[in-house]
This record gives structure tokens, C-alpha cells and sequence, in this order.
């Protein structure tokens, strides 16, 4: 059946029962798992050994999310967003973005012959993925102003012009998102990690794969919750500086990181994902845009590659694990959540610049240098 090769319709029924000739899929999931700890990397493996080695850890596992069809795992919450968008009758689908949201919504309403609208902070969305949206002929709504901006905007947008908004705030979303962590449980034989480390900016992810652990562990799939750490950028940190204060107090940020993914100051899914974090027994962390940048080198060299915002993931474990609080003998599964190509400009080596003759005597002084 067409629907069980997406890896999100596999799990339809713990996501949303649909139709299947209303199903709008490219399709999406079915990800890398890639063993990258010191001890389960395997032989043969000496490059994501690195990895290991740099986190602090025996068993650590990456879920490559930007292997999905639009090189984020923004497509598993939009197939079941457009979905729901198609069931309703829905003509137009909107959302504001930092780039990744809206490449998908316009991949996603292309296909389903939808008019898409993305609503972008300008000069703060990347090339790669503003190319995206153009290309899947998304109407592109540039904001003066941040993503935070943006996304007060959109709802005002939608709610009076009638449009479907497609934002993790729309429940489908996050029942979509879910499949991420039922997947990694499936490819983990059922067998719950004791960790899942993820980048948070507007914490719709980690509502999202708290809520598939809650219900795998409700309905006896696994035999406990993996606790949740929420990475955040330190100068996008809302979410960190509420956690400091045990949830006491709602945060908001002017926010400012390399890592323009997760450039957010005033995130949406503030309560659910306030709700994960607690029931998991789970944790906030933030990381500076140095300790990103240098995680993403080492994921990169490994040859595994991401968007800067997806290396807050190792930046975060490495951290948690030098403060004692993931021990090293624990089993952790760290979410990486775009593609490499889609930030080409940030935290990658300067072309060598040199050009030669193209005789094996130029290239032989050339590379025994
Ligand atoms: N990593 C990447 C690559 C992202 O694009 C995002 C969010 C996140 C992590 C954070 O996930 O918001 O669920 O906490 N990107 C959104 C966008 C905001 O518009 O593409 P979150």
C-alpha cells in the first residue's frame, strides 16, 4: 500500500486516520539512524567515530531529519498539515517562517495544487531555502521586522482572510512530527534510548516527539519515557531561561544566532512543550554560536553533514555529558533537523582558491604538499 512507504503514514493510525485518496504525500520519513558513539559506531566507521569521541559517549545514534524530501523534517508535520488543509477544502495554506517551514509548505501545497504564502523575515532566511519556496512557486511575503514578527502576523493574516495556517500551532503539524519518534523507537527494536537530544527554537519538535514517547509508553510499546533535552541557541534561549526558573515565568527574547533556523524569541508552543520537558524528567540547555559552529564542523568532517541550528543537537550533548548530567555509558539519540545544503554559506571551509595545470606533474606537486 502506497501510504506505507512514507514514515509518517505507516503510523497513520496514532497520527491521523485519513482517507487515503486525500493524502498528500512526497513521501517523507524514513530516515538515517547513523550509530556514531564510541563503542556502537562499528568498524569501518573511524570518521563518525569523531563524533563519539567528541560528545563523550559509548552509544549515540543521529536521526538525520534533513534527509526528508525537502531536506528538513518539516515534512513530516506538513504532509499531515496539507492533509488535514485538503479534507477541509481548504484553497490557500500560509505560515510564517525561518526558511525550512516554508519550503516544505510550498513543496507540500504545490503538490495538492494549493495556493501557498510564506511569510519570511527579511534578509534572515537563507538562500537555499528562500530558493525553495520561490521554486515551488510559493507567494513569498518578505516582513520587516523578525520571525517573531512574522508569526503574530501570519495569525492575524489567516484568521481574517480566511486562510489555512500551517504553523506548529495547527495540532496536525505536531501530530505529524510525532512520527520522527515513533520511527527512531521502530528502528531502535522498541527499546526506549535513555536520551533524546534535539535543537529547540519555537519547540514545536520537542512537543512533538514528547507526545509520540508519551503515547508509546501509554500504550506499553516501550517500557519508559527517554528523558528530552531542548537545545537552544544562547542568544534564542526563551525557553532556556524559563527552565532556569523552574517554569515560574514565560520568557521572551530579542533573538540573535548564527544559526538562523532557530532564530526565535517568543516560541508558540511554549506550554506543550513546557508540559514535555517535565513529564520526561528532561532538561533545557543553551549553546553559544561557537560551541554550534564547532559541532557542526564535526559532523560535517564525519561526513554526515547539517544546517548550522541541527548541530546544537552534538553542541548540547557534548555539554550535558562534560556537566555530568548524561552519563557516558547512557544511550542517546540526538536529532539533526535540516540538510547540509541548506545553509551553503555558514561555517564551511573557504574554497581553495589555487587552479592548475591540468598535467599529472601540477597535481603531484600539488597534493604532496
Ligand atoms: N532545526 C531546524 C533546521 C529548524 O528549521 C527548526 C525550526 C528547528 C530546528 C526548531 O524546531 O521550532 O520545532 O523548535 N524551524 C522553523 C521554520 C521555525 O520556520 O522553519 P522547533
Amino acid at each position: 500500500q502506497l501510504l506505507d512507504y512514507s514514515g509518517v503514514w505507516r503510523y497513520r493510525e496514532l497520527i491521523l486516520p485519513a482517507p487515503e485518496n486525500y493524502v498528500v504525500s512526497r513521501p517523507e520519513g524514513n530516515t538515517g539512524l547513523y550509530p556514531v558513539g564510541i563503542e556502537n559506531c562499528g568498524a569501518g566507521r573511524a570518521g563518525h567515530r569523531q563524533i563519539g569521541l567528541y560528545a563523550g559517549l559509548e552509544r549515540l545514534f543521529l536521526k538525520h531529519e534533513g534527509e526528508n524530501p525537502s531536506g528538513s523534517f518539516k515534512d513530516r508535520g506538513m504532509t499531515v498539515g496539507v492533509t488535514m488543509a485538503h479534507l477541509l477544502g481548504a484553497k490557500a495554506v500560509a505560515c510564517a517562517s525561518t526558511g525550512n517551514t516554508s519550503a516544505s509548505l510550498a513543496s507540500y501545497a504545490a503538490q495538492a495544487g494549493m495556493r501557498g504564502i510564506v511569510f519570511l523575515p527579511a534578509g534572515n532566511v537563507v538562500a537555499g531555502k528562500l530558493a525553495q519556496s520561490l521554486a515551488y512557486g510559493a507567494e513569498v511575503v518578505q516582513i520587516k521586522g523578525d520571525f517573531d514578527d512574522a508569526m503574530e502576523l501570519v495569525e492575524q493574516v489567516c484568521n481574517e482572510l480566511g486562510i489555512y495556517l500551517l504553523n506548529s500551532l495547527n495540532p496536525f503539524r505536531v501530530e505529524g512530527q510525532k512520527a520522527i519518534g515513533f520511527e527512531i523507537l521502530q528502528q531502535l527494536d522498541w527499546q526506549a534510548p535513555d536520551w533524546l537530544v534535539l535543537p529547540a527554537g519555537n519547540l514545536g519538535n520537542t512537543s512533538a516527539i514528547g507526545k509520540a514517547f508519551r503515547q508509546a509508553y501509554q500504550l506499553s510499546l516501550i517500557n519508559h519515557m527517554p528523558r528530552i533535552a531542548s537545545i537552544q541557541a544562547a542568544g534564542a534561549n526563551p525557553f532556556y531561561l524559563s527552565f532556569t526558573q523552574n517554569f515560574a515565568r514565560r520568557e521572551s527574547v530579542r533573538a540573535h544566532t548564527v544559526a538562523s533556523a532557530i532564530k526565535i524569541g517568543n516560541p508558540v508552543s511554549y506550554t506543550r512543550a513546557r508540559r514535555v520537558i517535565e513529564e520526561s524528567d528532561g532538561i533545557v540547555e543553551q549553546v553559544s554560536d561557537d560551541e554550534i559552529l564547532a559541532a557542526k564542523a564535526i559532523i560535517d568532517r564525519a561526513g554526515i553533514g547539517c544546517e548550522p541550528a541541527s548541530a546544537a543537537t552534538l553542541a548540547g550533548i557534548r555539554k550535558l555529558v562534560a556537566r555530568g548530567v548524561i552519563k557516558h555509558d547512557e544511550q542517546v539519540v540526538g536529532v539533526l533537523t535540516g540538510n547540509l545544503l541548506k545553509d551553503s554559506s555558514t561555517g564551511i571551509p573557504p574554497v581553495n582558491d589555487v587552479v592548475v595545470e591540468a598535467t599529472m606533474d601540477a597535481v603531484r606537486s600539488l597534493l604532496s604538499k
